[in-house]
């Protein structure tokens, strides 16, 4: 419920704060603007020009709720959560100071929900550029709020404010995460890696992991945030069958770039079940002179 998150949530025109008003179905700035709150709970916080760019669509969401449903990226969200968990603890937040945590680009919100069941005490803003994910976002859970926003513009979010940011195979907007974070604060970035769903690439015809992923993203934050020790690999392998794979493929990019009749094609000559590599990095970044 946005109730939960108010105290960290900002105009994104101005920055200004933001508070609830007739019964939290609009959000209201100190400057003025005013923001409804949609009937299923999100609100979205868009500067001046509107949002150009419309996300995941509601297919691409419900592949994604039905493949992580499935438990096949397991290790993913455990990793994620024990890294989101360990900022909390070394920044010695208490259970009762309601650690703040935002993920950017949360989709159906499967692994903030997590981190909110695990970490006590803590709340958490879903952020997503898409509609239909910020519908599911508003249900995924009760101390969750969710916010439709564009990661690439100003964040309507407070300064200072955030104890942790999570970013799972989402966009990373640096100078904006630092901005937002509490000085002792940490984002968690999980990336895809090199040989991430390689047994897919050639008989589905999906784009690889480019090398040097991580080491870009880490030299394109450099004049906001640094990372804190290595990036950690985290890999293993999932039993997939054509159904989990026909949504894996549909959660992803590649779901715009092949026909849907091509990929069925293609999933149908696959065997009924096979191994498949997961394979992605996990880098904690903090801001720069923290
Ligand atoms: C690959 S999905 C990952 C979703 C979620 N983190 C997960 O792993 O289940 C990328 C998500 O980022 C969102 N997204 C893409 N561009 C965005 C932007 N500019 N601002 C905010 N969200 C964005 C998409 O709508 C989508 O939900």
């Amino acid at each position: 419920m946005l109730s939960h998150v108010i105290d960290l949530l900002a105009d994104p025109i101005d920055l200004s704060p933001l508070h609830g008003e007739d019964d939290f179905s609009r959000l209201v700035s100190e400057s003025g603007h005013s923001y409804d709150v949609a009937r299923q709970g999100y609100v979205t916080l868009a500067g001046g020009a509107g949002l150009r760019y419309g996300g995941d669509d509601t297919q691409m969401i419900n592949d994604r709720e039905t493949f992580l449903g499935r438990g096949h990226y397991a290790p993913f969200v455990e990793a994620v959560t024990e890294a989101v968990g360990e900022v909390i603890d070394e920044a010695g937040i208490p259970d009762d100071a309601e650690p703040a945590i935002c993920e950017v680009g949360a989709g159906t919100g499967y692994y903030l929900s997590h981190m909110l069941d695990s970490i006590d005490g803590s709340r958490g803003i879903g952020l997503d550029v898409s509609i239909p994910s910020a519908k599911k976002l508003a249900k995924c859970h009760p101390r969750v709020g969710a916010v439709v926003a564009d990661a690439w513009a100003t964040l309507p979010i407070r300064d200072n404010c955030i104890d942790a940011i999570a970013v799972v195979f989402a966009p990373r907007n640096a100078s904006e995460f630092a901005r937002v974070l509490k000085p002792g604060g940490q984002v968690v970035v999980l990336t895809a890696d090199t040989g991430h769903l390689d047994e897919l690439r050639e008989p589905l015809g999906i784009i690889g992991v480019e090398k040097g992923k991580v080491q870009r993203m880490i030299d394109q934050a450099r004049d906001h945030l640094v990372p804190v020790g290595p990036s950690e690999p985290v890999q293993f392998k999932m039993q997939l069958d054509q159904g989990s794979i026909a949504t894996q493929i549909g959660m992803s990019p590649s779901a715009r770039h092949i026909h849907p009749d091509v990929l069925a094609e293609r999933i149908a000559t696959l065997p009924t079940t096979m191994e498949v590599t997961a394979r992605a990095m996990i880098t904690r970044f903090k801001k720069v002179g923290a």
